[in-house]
């Protein structure tokens, strides 16, 4: 009898057709997420779970799904919607997809600094409008990149593809990191400092951390307060990082310059959040890891691990076994 597996979503053809080789696999069909009751009801009984960050996984799903489950594989590499100590203490491994969204993501971090730094997005409203009437030479003036100071927060993978990116543009580079020796940030030309030398001496600041109870409302009022008032804050790692009204009083009153954000919190925000308005801030819908190859790659590592757990053998693409 072939294993039974839920798959959350409608995931690309390349982790999908896998998946139905091997497991009799129940595909939830809709757009939106399964709401988390009925999460509950049809997860009950399967060998396989693969979720996605939109799921919310912790020890009650886990007890309803019940003492069967042999893996919960999450497409995607942030796993902050599992609880995994809740897996840990039931003896059920964890698999993710880490390193094959490193580069789309740092290509659409690098794209948010430039849409941001350059004002994409109202020289875009500012001929919709019918405003472009002639060349001119005081209008929509944005940031210089070449010899302006990138901080990055967090240089992991990610973190370390957007430094790369950043030397091409001979962009001075600040990292934090309290877990990296200055030797491994070196190696991307970036030097370490600390939090506020990050804060105080960049022009652009990029986030690249994990959220964590650390880094849970890292960018509140106070740390923008410090970012220079010309400053711009990309955040293409995870909402909760940046205090949303604390951006949007940042932005407002003139605190930090512009910010370009890939997720919100919550996500989406609601359509009369009053962030939607604001001239100086690009928002795009939490596309990081959007590119066809990457897309493929991570249903195909979220389908090994899947089936790695269901047939009894230790997953690929671990967070913890
Ligand atoms: C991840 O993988 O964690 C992204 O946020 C979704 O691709």
């Amino acid at each position: 009898m072939k294993p039974k597996v839920l798959v959350t979503r409608v995931i690309p053809d390349a982790g999908l057709k896998r998946i139905q080789q091997v497991c009799e696999a129940d595909i939830w069909p809709e757009v939106m997420p399964p709401p988390y009751s009925v999460l509950k009801e049809r997860a009950r009984g399967v060998d396989g779970l693969l979720c996605l960050i939109t799921d919310r996984v912790d020890g009650d799903l886990l007890d309803a799904i019940g003492p069967q489950l042999k893996v919960i594989s999450q497409m995607a590499v942030g796993v902050d919607n599992i609880d995994l100590n809740a897996a840990r203490v039931r003896q059920i491994p964890v698999g993710h997809t880490p390193g094959v969204l490193t580069e789309a993501t740092a290509d659409l971090a690098f794209a948010l600094l430039l849409a941001a730094g350059r004002r994409l997005l109202e020289s875009v409203e500012y001929i919709r409008a019918g405003k472009w009437r002639t060349w001119e030479p005081t209008t929509l003036l944005g940031a210089d990149f070449s010899g302006a100071t990138l901080g990055i927060v967090g240089l992991g993978r990610i973190g370390k593809a957007v430094a790369r990116r950043a030397a091409g543009f001979d962009m001075r580079l600040l990292a934090y990191n309290p877990t990296m020796t200055a030797d491994e940030a070196a190696a991307v030309h970036a030097r370490l400092v600390d939090f506020d030398t990050l804060l105080r001496e960049s022009d652009f600041i990029s986030i690249h951390t994990p959220l964590t109870p650390q880094t849970r409302g890292l960018f509140n009022r106070d740390v923008l307060a410090k970012m220079k008032p010309t400053a711009i804050l990309v955040n293409t790692a995870r909402g909760p990082i940046v205090e949303m009204e604390a951006l949007y009083n940042a932005l407002t009153t003139g605190v930090i310059r512009a910010a370009a954000l890939d997720v919100t919190d919550p996500e989406p925000l609601p359509p009369d959040s009053p962030l939607l308005s604001l001239p100086n801030l690009t928002i795009v819908p939490h596309i990081g890891s959007a590119s066809v190859w990457t897309r493929d790659q991570m249903a195909l590592m979220a389908a090994e691990n899947l089936i790695a757990g269901v047939t009894g053998r230790p997953l690929p693409h671990a967070v913890s076994q």
